[in-house]
């Protein structure tokens, strides 16, 4: 991904996109009606272009001395709201339109309120992520065209006069950011008879490990060893034995504490096993494991991107199989930490794996945790399907977790964790039930999350609602979505507030 310093008429390029807000006069990039011949200014004129978000404009540039044949106008809506999170989508959206159109060379122009290096990652993220291709087993369809070269054009002398340093390494952050959030959607679009649990450990471990991820696969024997009733118990279901990734970051000269314990769930497919989820959409069930892939892959990029605090992945992955000597209803388990739970649905199976995953990063020594599940369909009936839902305590915690997701383009919203819903849980025989109830369907099973966090500042993202995208939009295509990534990632950068 090339960054060039200077007027657009100069970036050498097929097609240039500039993102235009609604309030954008003809001369809001100085030269570039006249070099249109007056198209833009007749355009807007007649409202032909509004600048409505993404609303595309094309016209030929008529003035030979610039190097680009053609520009796109590409709408960003209003301008109060032109910030990061706007040009990271105008940047998916346009590069999506390049790629359409099979074009070798494309630039997008930087425009928007705020810092220029924020929105120049803004920008390269999004371009990055017009990349991604959902892989195809179609026999008959060709190689897709490669994505066109990007480049990033930044039209401001002050920073061509300090040579563009800072600007440069927030396109290159923006770029890693992008790559591994398409990584996490490569191995959340893999079907469940291809990605099996040791197949996805293995993936994993080559994609954090060749970034300097330190990574082991503990396989059944020593997760059996580490008493993880709760992983072996949803595993039971399956002929698919399960892993238990661990990942480790340590830059060099990081001190101990404090150590950021990341959680993914790794289902990679869930039938709802014995309490067997219907037919209706069961495929979708591959996706099960995008929390897992999500922090294999943000590990991938802090390590590229030389982060600053010490971190840890755990990824519990198996199958929820109703198998012949599959966990059922009325089964207790023994987790890792002691406690007892008595299924109730083994559907709800998440949370059990993860529980067992949240006390590993612990007992590993993390001192803060963030866990990442495609958990609960009620998260998706409580906040749709373009917010993932935030849980945790304590609050600063959380509020911090929340900051990050902002910028890092991951919607999340705060869930309330009363410990009156903890009552929901309550069993007549094991320390408590693996499901709630109907009523606060995603709360009951972050509850259940928090009894295995032994206190410690931690945050849970239920991502079902995110991770697929069921119809496409401008700015994502359908399919995964790699949600999750870049927040992880994001959060190795940052000074913990509690
Ligand atoms: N993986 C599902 C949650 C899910 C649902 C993700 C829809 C994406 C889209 C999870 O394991 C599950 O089955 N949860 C149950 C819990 C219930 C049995 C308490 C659910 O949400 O129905
Ligand atoms: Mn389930
Ligand atoms: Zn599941």
């Amino acid at each position: 991904m090339a960054c060039t310093f200077g007027p657009p008429g100069a970036a050498e390029v097929d097609l240039i996109l500039i993102p235009w807000y609604e309030d954008d006069g003809p001369a809001a990039v100085p030269a570039l009606d006249a070099a249109t011949g007056g198209e833009i200014a007749r355009a807007l004129n007649t409202r032909e272009f509004q600048a409505k978000p993404y609303e595309l404009f094309i016209a030929a540039i008529a003035d030979r001395s610039w190097r680009t044949r053609r520009v796109a106008l590409i709408g960003g809506g209003r301008r109060l709201e032109s910030g990061s999170e706007i040009v990271r989508k105008l940047a998916t959206a346009g590069g999506l339109a390049g790629r359409q159109r099979r074009l070798g060379r494309v630039g997008f122009m930087v425009r928007g309120q705020g810092e220029v290096a924020d929105l120049t990652q803004a920008a390269a993220e999004g371009l990055t992520l017009a990349e991604f291709h959902a892989g195809s087993y179609k026999t008959t369809d060709p190689a897709p065209a490669p994505p066109p070269g990007w480049t990033i054009v930044v039209d401001g002398d002050t920073e061509k006069s300090k040579g563009g340093e800072k600007i440069r390494e927030a396109a290159a952050r923006g770029r890693v950011l992008g790559e591994s959030s398409n990584l996490a959607r490569e191995l959340a679009n893999e079907p469940g008879n291809t990605l099996t649990p040791r197949e996805f450990a293995m993936r994993a471990a080559a994609i954090a490990g060749d970034a300097g991820v330190k990574v082991e696969i503990l396989d059944e024997r020593m997760i059996a060893e580490l008493g993880m009733g709760l992983l072996l118990g949803v595993a039971r279901g399956s002929s698919e034995p399960p892993r238990l990734m661990v990942f480790r970051y340590d830059p060099p000269g990081a001190p101990a504490k404090p150590l950021l314990g990341l959680v993914g769930k790794g289902i990679t497919f869930d039938t709802g096993g014995i309490s067997i989820k219907s037919a209706e959409g069961m495929e979708r069930m591959k996706d099960d494991m995008a929390g897992g892939a999500a922090v294999a892959c943000s590990m991938r990029a802090m390590a590229l991107l030389q982060a600053p605090q010490r971190v840890i992945g755990v990824v519990p992955t198996t199958e929820n199989m109703p198998g012949g000597r599959a966990v059922k209803p009325g089964d207790i388990l023994r987790s890792a930490e002691g406690k007892t739970v008595e299924v109730i649905n083994t559907d709800a199976e998440g949370r059990l794996v993860l529980g067992d995953g949240l006390w590993y990063a612990r007992k590993l020594g993390a001192t803060h945790l963030v866990d990442v599940a495609t958990l609960t369909g009620a998260c998706v009936v409580a906040l749709g399907k373009i917010t993932s839902g935030l849980f945790g305590a304590p609050p600063s915690w959380v509020e911090q977790v929340r900051r990050v997701a902002d910028r890092a383009g991951d919607r999340v919203w705060p869930m309330p964790l009363f410990d009156e819903y903890r009552d929901q849980l309550k069993s007549d025989i094991a320390d408590f039930m693996n499901t709630g109830g109907r009523a606060a369907g995603s709360i009951t099973a972050a509850m259940f999350l928090k009894e295995f966090s032994g206190g410690l500042p931690w945050a849970h993202i239920d991502i079902a609602g995110t991770a697929w995208a069921d119809e496409a939009k401008p700015y994502l295509p359908k399919g995964p979505s790699g949600v999750g990534v870049r927040t992880l990632a994001s959060l190795a950068f940052e000074e913990f507030d509690v």
